[in-house]
Parts: C-alpha cells; sequence; structure tokens
C-alpha cells in the first residue's frame, strides 16, 4: 500500500477532508486512462471497455467476457466501463470504497435509468483487517411535508411526477463511506463519471432497450428530453448520449464535497426545479437528510455467515428465511433438481408472506418479524407446511398485507487487495424514476415514495396495504435490495447482490445455491435460467430468454412439468432480476498453471477472486 498522506492539496478546492494518494500520479493515470478509452480526447464511439479489457483484463483465464480471475482485486458491475473505473481506483491504491463511490457514480451516469445521485442505495462493507461489517443505509426517505394520505386523490402521483420523489441519500451514503474507509481523494473518485458525462458516452443494448421502452415518459419531461431525446430524436444504441448538466454538478460535488448538493448551489437548482415541477422537496429536507449507519445484520446459515442489510431491507431476512427452511432438508441433494425447485418456490411463497410486516425499525418495532425471520425453529414450523406433493392458493400461507412491487435498481461488488468487500444496490426505483429531470442539474429524480404502502390503495391482490409501511415525513420505504458480503469459517467466500424490485430475492437465493451449496462454477450459477413468484398472482414466472449477447436462458422442460404436476401455474417471462458474484476459492481451480499461493494479509488468508457480471444485462467485471 503505498503512502495515505493527509496533506492540504488546492486541487482539493475547499473541500476538508483530504486524503491522497500521491496525487500527482493519480492524475496522470487518469490521463492515461482517459486518452486509452478515447475519453480524453471526446472520441464519439469510446471503446472504452474493449480498449480497457485488454489492457487491465490480460490476465483473464476465460474466453468469457462476463468472468474475470485475480488475485490482487476484482469489481463486478452491471456495465463494464463501470467496472473498469473501479479497478481502476484500485490500481491506485484505492480501499475497496473508494472503487465503490467511483464505480456507483459511473453507474448513475451511464445507467441513468437504473441508479443516480438523484436516488438511494444500500452498501455493506466488510474490513479485512478488522472483521468489522457495516450497513451504509443511504436510503430516500420522505420529505418533511409528505403524509400517510398524500396520494389520496391521486394514486398516479405516487411513482410519476414530482410527488413520487423522496429525499435523495446516494451521496451522503457514499461520502460516509468514504470517510471512514477511503484512501483517495474525494475529487478523484468523481473524475471518469465527470469526463462521461460531459464527453458523452455510447448507449448500450440496456439502456437503449430502456429508452425505447419508456419513450412515453421520455418525451413527457423536458429534461428527460433534453438528454435522451435531443433535438427530438429518441438516442439508439450505439449512438452517444451527453448528460452536461449532470456533469457540471458532479463537478461541483467533487470540489466541493455533498454539502453542495445537501446544502449548496446544486441542492438549490434541485429544489427550484422539483418545486417548479410541482414537487415538495425543500432545503431543508436536504439538510436535515441523515445517512444510518449501523453493524450489518449478520445471520448464520448452511455454514456460511451472510452479512447484510437490517430493515428496511426485507433482503437479508427473506434470505435467511428461505435458506432456513431450505436447511430442515437436511442436504445438499434434497434441494437440488425439479423437487429441490418446488421446495424453493414454497420457502419462497411462505416469506412473501412474512415480509410485509417489515418497515422502518425507526418508526416500527419489528424485533418479532426479525427474529421470526431468522430463526431455525420459526422456519422448523414453517417446514411442516411444505408439500412435496403440492403447491397451495395464497391464503395458506396467511399472507396479511399486500406486496410491495419495487422496480429499477443496479447492483455491483467489490473486492480489494487486502480482501476488503463492499456490495452496493442503488437505485431510482422505476425505470428513469419518477420520469423527471431536473433540467439545471441533470439529476433523474427517483420515485421512491412508491415503495411506501398507502391507506387507500387497491392492489391487485386484493389485500389491505401494510400499516407497517405507511408514509410518514423522515421515514424509509420497505425494500427488496440484498447485498450481501458471504463469509466462511470468518474468511470472505463472496459478495453478491443483484437488481430486479421483487425479483431480487428470489434471484440472489438461486445464485448462492448453485454456488456455494451446489457446487456450480461461479458462471453458470448466474447464468443458471431462474424462476421467480410474487405469491399473488398465484404463478411461478419462468426465463426463458435469449439475452444480448446471444446466449439463450431457458427453464428446463423437465422442471416445467414437474412444477406443474405438482399444481404450479407457469408463466414465461424475459429476463428476470440481474445478479453480480464474486467468488474468492482458495483452492484455485481455474488457474492450473500458477504455483499455490498461502499469503496472508492482517486476518484475511488471500485466495484468488472471480468476478461475475450478469449476461442478461450484458455487464462485464473487471480485474486488477
Ligand atoms: C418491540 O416488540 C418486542 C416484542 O415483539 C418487545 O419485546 C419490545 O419491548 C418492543 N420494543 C419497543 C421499543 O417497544
Ligand atoms: C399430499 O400428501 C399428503 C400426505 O403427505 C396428503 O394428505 C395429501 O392428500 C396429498 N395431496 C395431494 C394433492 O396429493
Ligand atoms: C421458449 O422460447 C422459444 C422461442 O425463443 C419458444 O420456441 C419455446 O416454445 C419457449 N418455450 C417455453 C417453454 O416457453
Amino acid at each position: 500500500m503505498e503512502n495515505v498522506g493527509s496533506t492540504e492539496s488546492p486541487l482539493l478546492g475547499n473541500h476538508k477532508k483530504s486524503k491522497v494518494i500521491s496525487w500527482g500520479k493519480a492524475v496522470f493515470s487518469l490521463l492515461a486512462l482517459l486518452t486509452i478509452t478515447g475519453l480524453a480526447f471526446g472520441s464519439r464511439k469510446t471503446s472504452w471497455f474493449v480498449t480497457t479489457e485488454q489492457r487491465f483484463n490480460g490476465k483473464a483465464q476465460f474466453d468469457n467476457p462476463e468472468i474475470v480471475e485475480s488475485d490482487r482485486g476484482v469489481v463486478a458491475a452491471d456495465d463494464g466501463r463501470c467496472s473498469n473505473v473501479g479497478v481502476f481506483m484500485l490500481r491506485q491504491g484505492g480501499h475497496a470504497v473508494d472503487a465503490a463511490v467511483a464505480t456507483a457514480l459511473c453507474v448513475g451516469v451511464v445507467n441513468p435509468m437504473a441508479s443516480g445521485i438523484g436516488g438511494g442505495a444500500f452498501m455493506v462493507v466488510r474490513s479485512a483487517s478488522t472483521s468489522e461489517a457495516l450497513a451504509f443505509d443511504m436510503r430516500e426517505t420522505a420529505p418533511s411535508s409528505a403524509s400517510e394520505n398524500m396520494y389520496k386523490n391521486d394514486p398516479g402521483a405516487k411513482n410519476l411526477g414530482p410527488l413520487s420523489m423522496g429525499v435523495p441519500g446516494e451521496l451522503a451514503g457514499l461520502h460516509e463511506a468514504w470517510k471512514k474507509y477511503g484512501r483517495l481523494s474525494w475529487r478523484i473518485l468523481f473524475q471518469p463519471s465527470i469526463q462521461l458525462a460531459k464527453n458523452g458516452f455510447e448507449v448500450l443494448p440496456y439502456l437503449g432497450n430502456d429508452i425505447l421502452k419508456h419513450e412515453e415518459k421520455i418525451k413527457a419531461d423536458p429534461g428527460l428530453r433534453e438528454v435522451f431525446a435531443p433535438n427530438g430524436r429518441l438516442l439508439q444504441t450505439g449512438d452517444i448520449c451527453y448528460n452536461v448538466k449532470l456533469a457540471d454538478s458532479l463537478q461541483a460535488i467533487a470540489e466541493h464535497g455533498p454539502q453542495a448538493f445537501y446544502n449548496g448551489m446544486v441542492g438549490e437548482k434541485l429544489v427550484r426545479d422539483v418545486r417548479e415541477a410541482g414537487g415538495i422537496l425543500t432545503m431543508e429536507d436536504l439538510r436535515n437528510y441523515k445517512v444510518k449507519v449501523t453493524d450489518a445484520l449478520a445471520v448464520d446459515v448452511m455454514g456460511f455467515e451472510l452479512l447484510g442489510m437490517p430493515p428496511p431491507s426485507s433482503g437479508t431476512l427473506g434470505i435467511a428465511m428461505i435458506l432456513n427452511i431450505l436447511n430442515k432438508y437436511g442436504s445438499a441433494n434434497a434441494i437440488k433438481g425439479s423437487l429441490g425447485l418446488h421446495r424453493l418456490i414454497e420457502a419462497m411463497k411462505h416469506m412473501f408472506a412474512i415480509r410485509m410486516n417489515l418497515g422502518d425499525p425507526a418508526f416500527v418495532n419489528v424485533t418479532k418479524y426479525m427474529s421470526d425471520m431468522t430463526s431455525p425453529s420459526f422456519a422448523e414450523e414453517i417446514w411442516h407446511k411444505i408439500y412435496d406433493n403440492t403447491t397451495f392458493p395464497p391464503e395458506y400461507y396467511l399472507s396479511r398485507w399486500s406486496q410491495l412491487q419495487d422496480h429499477g435498481t443496479s447492483h455491483f461488488c467489490i473486492v480489494d487487495a487486502e480482501r476488503n468487500a463492499v456490495s452496493v444496490t442503488t437505485t431510482v426505483n422505476y425505470p428513469f424514476g419518477g420520469g423527471v429531470l431536473s433540467p439545471s442539474t441533470g439529476i433523474v429524480l427517483n420515485d421512491e415514495m412508491d415503495d411506501f404502502s398507502t391507506p387507500t390503495e387497491v392492489s391487485p391482490d386484493n389485500l389491505p396495504p401494510a400499516p407497517a409501511n405507511f408514509i410518514q415525513p423522515g421515514k424509509r420505504p420497505l425494500s427488496s435490495m440484498t447485498p450481501l458480503v458471504i463469509l466462511k469459517d470468518d474468511q470472505l467466500a463472496g459478495v453478491i447482490g443483484g437488481s430486479g424490485g421483487m425479483k431480487i430475492i428470489p434471484a440472489v437465493v438461486q445464485v448462492f445455491l448453485n454456488h456455494f451449496v451446489q457446487g456450480m462454477d461461479p458462471l453458470t450459477a448466474v447464468q443458471s435460467p431462474r424462476v421467480y413468484h410474487e405469491l399473488i398472482p398465484n404463478v411461478v414466472s419462468y426465463e426463458n430468454v435469449t439475452v444480448i449477447d446471444g446466449e439463450h436462458i431457458e427453464l428446463s422442460q423437465e422442471k416445467m412439468a414437474f412444477l406443474e404436476e405438482k399444481g404450479h401455474q407457469l408463466k414465461r417471462i424475459g429476463i428476470g432480476a440481474i445478479c453480480q458474484l464474486i467468488v474468492q476459492t482458495f483452492e484455485n481451480p481455474v488457474d492450473l498453471g500458477r504455483k499455490t499461493r498461502k499469503n496472508h494479509i492482517g486476518n484475511a488468508n488471500i485466495g484468488t477472486l472471480i468476478a461475475v457480471s450478469d449476461p442478461r444485462k450484458d455487464g462485464r467485471p473487471a480485474g486488477i
């Protein structure tokens, strides 16, 4: 590790915290990176990820670009350019958290439909040297003038338009994590994203498809129109997208710190735009936003320790409950194949039934449900209710409240040379959030208020809305986001998480089981076809889709026939949730050429890292 200085650098502006690792060198390398990628000279077709991949991933042992191996550090984002940005920060001597800040900002620029500084996120950080695991809750909160019945007369305003916006938390949270762990200057973490927004970035298929799918939403808003349909023409895959106002906002936040957003010019412009559009956000709301930092929620199950977010995430608890139930079957074999899939679906249905009792623990007492969802004896009670010969109608699962249908999101995983591990899920909720881009800041407004339940809501499942998740000023809505760090015998075994709203928990649990329990290699574990259930409607959704790179993902006929025989109704879907996965292996089975290493840094054993980005979103991981 290089020197961590705390010199005051004029380049850091008046942002008071300065941690600099040979600043001059970092700037030089950054210029080199931008030059290689064609960014510094504004080359129209940024071939960034092809070139940098050749450069940085030269060691990759795999033909498949969706997987990379390294001893020194990896980033698995859902966009290859952002994985490279993260790896660039690791190469400068950055902590995994430095890479996470830079990667999150990058994803916010190139995947603006799913995330950004106008939204919120969850971050789990596990430090290798101290074994401390922290949960950074940077989720949006209800504005101070929000109220339980605010959508009574206009239910559509809950997910569309400026009233659907929660107070953004992402920047505050990234800064809080960086203050604790960061080694690089705050400023440099922003440079690649500023360049991408200013000089333009190529619209990749996933964004291109979303622009097309949400044409109406984009054309209805002057801000979105200017960025995604300049001169009246909708951007397509392969076009270059510019968001110059966002570049300016990022520049100001890079120089002046998050105060520029929470108590400065960027925030003032944002609030002005939001209020002009008819929203209720105030400067006071921004000033009062508080990141919540707690110990990560730790759950022991199946011989692993899962470190994740406590409520208002239902993710860690949901995964814990499903795994505790499956654990009762006593062996990996019993949860394999078609019967294993039926058992998993039943466990998921029971989990969805109970999770709607959860809410923001600062406002509602969720102690009982937290202990139930993590309790092996509660899992045993549920296990007795699962039958191998049949599935049941929704009433059987004793669901009391209607399900939250959340959306959007982007997930990435990072592990650095010391084996510090970071898992981040970030979101603006619906694609392009509430359908409003603040014209003077370039920021897409989230519509996270839709993740609250409201008393007058009529839901497709005909169940009443969940009171634990009703709106109150300052409250955070329930979430499915499930960023996890996984330990085995106190050593880092993996990092995992996903995007896709209500499909996240089913996806993460399937990828976890595939790799950690069934022993599938990491790429196969992520690629394998998945199933989803929402309890109501009483339908199993199965994947049958040809993804962007031409690969076909389809549940086997045998499994489908088996499920139908048990009474499951099946429905075909395209792409479900997206998962990124990093695993650390101490056996090194994929790299026969290299001599076995028995390295040790601090308390952490150093194994080989393998990172996978989900082919469903055509992401690319990167390694040092
Ligand atoms: C929360 O509920 C639990 C039981 O469900 C109870 O033991 C505890 O005292 C309650 N906590 C508060 C702060 O009310
Ligand atoms: C399933 O098996 C149980 C006994 O294990 C039996 O009572 C029940 O009738 C069976 N249901 C179906 C649909 O076959
Ligand atoms: C899966 O999709 C293919 C076309 O891509 C179709 O021919 C096939 O019938 C589908 N299978 C199922 C089970 O839906």
